[in-house]
């Protein structure tokens, strides 16, 4: 007799935004960055990808993915396939030292997977998804690992995925081991530890990016002459300052570090051979827009960032919301191209780091 039971876990995961960028690769195969990087995890209430994991002795075929309602091709990403076996890999292990656990390791899986928010539109949708199709299935197959070695796996899907594993503030150590075993993320603090700070996600464009993460690092990486002095020279001196303001609280540092590796990346895309350009004139009005809310403060009391994309985040703390919100509306009014905002993100305690 066939066994039709269906086995079943659902997550969701949350988009990390990272103040520190991790840009450019030193092993393409293992996803292995050339520099640390850290982020702050944002909210589940607003930006959020909801993953499902089945697996049945019933289901028929390869291992599928339904993202947004369309198939997407997972037998020829290799990335996504490194994500299964490892993680079919763990449950065998528990399979082989338990003999009456179900053989859920040898099932076909079906992930259906939903990003409320731009799919590779600099929004981040690699790190929660990736994230959540980790989490989902290590659900799914009762996984025992921490966050922290679900991060080492997240992280061959996604660089940035292992950091969506945890909430608050957290650091993506690059490593130096040749088979990428000590780079991992690790929470430097929990959301709790800076209640007040908030981020507000200008959504500029929801278009899919011209050129996708991936592509775009490994063409700064083999072309950008500033590419090397970034990553060796700094951005280590850069983590140990952001780690330093994020544990004081010292937002006027936070600010200033977060702007400038914004803007240092940015530079080394702009450096790039052909140049890519993730900025447009709408971002550069956010831009401005944090300049004015600073210079009327008299001090750094917004911070603007960029990932791979022309959507802005900007860092606040509560207590100046007003003055934020106001300068935005004003200045994004007069905008051609401007599309809406996801609002502000305040923090909670949930899984997520700022929460809306
Ligand atoms: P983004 O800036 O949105 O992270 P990337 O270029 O880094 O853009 O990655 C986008 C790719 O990430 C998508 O084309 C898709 O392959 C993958 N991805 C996005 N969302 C999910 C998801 N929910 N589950 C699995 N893979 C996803
Ligand atoms: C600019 O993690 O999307 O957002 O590892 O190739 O999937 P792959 O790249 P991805 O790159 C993110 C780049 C960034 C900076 C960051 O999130 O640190
Ligand atoms: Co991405």
């Amino acid at each position: 007799m066939s066994d039709n039971t269906v086995y079943r876990a659902s997550t969701t995961a949350p988009v990390n935004i990272a103040v520190i960028k991790y840009w450019g690769k030193r092993d393409a195969a293992l996803n292995l960055p050339t520099n640390s990087s850290l982020s702050v995890t944002l909210s589940q209430k607003s930006l959020k990808t909801h993953t499902t994991a089945s697996c049945s002795a019933s289901y028929t075929g390869a291992d599928s993915l339904l993202l947004n309602d369309e198939p997407e091709d997972i037998q020829s990403n290799k990335r996504t396939q490194a994500c299964l076996q490892l993680l079919k890999r763990f449950r065998h292990d528990i399979e082989v030292k338990n003999p009456s656990a179900p053989k859920l390791s040898t099932m076909p899986l079906k992930l259906v997977s939903i990003n409320n928010f731009p799919t590779a539109a600099g929004l981040a949708s690699s790190a929660a998804g990736f994230a959540a199709l980790v989490r989902a299935i290590a659900n799914l197959y009762e996984l025992p690992h921490t966050p922290t070695q679900l991060s080492l796996v997240a992280r061959q899907g996604s660089g940035s995925a292992c950091r969506s594993l945890m909430g608050g503030y957290v650091a993506w150590r690059a490593g130096t081991a040749r088979d990428g075993s000590d780079s991992i993320a690790e929470e430097i603090a929990p959301v709790s530890h800076w209640p007040n700070l908030k981020a507000l996600i200008l959504v500029v464009s929801a278009d899919k990016k011209g050129v996708a993460s991936t592509a775009g690092m490994q063409t700064t990486v083999e072309t950008s002459t500033l590419f090397k002095t970034r990553a060796e020279s700094i951005v280590p001196q850069r983590m140990e300052e952001m780690e330093a303001a994020i544990h004081a609280k010292d937002f006027a540092k936070f600010a200033e570090i977060t702007m400038r590796d914004s803007n240092s990346f940015h530079a080394t895309c702009l450096d790039s051979w052909p140049p890519i350009h993730y900025l447009n004139d709408v971002s550069r009005a956010a831009m401005n827009a944090v300049e004015t809310c600073n210079r009327k403060a008299g001090k750094l009391i917004a911070a603007y960032t960029f990932d791979a994309g022309p959507n802005a985040v900007i860092y606040y703390e509560e207590e100046n919301e007003k003055l934020v919100a106001g300068v935005f509306r004003y200045v994004l009014q007069q905008v051609k191209g401007w599309e809406g905002e996801y609002g502000a993100q305040i923090p909670s305690n949930e899984q997520g780091g700022l929460e809306a």
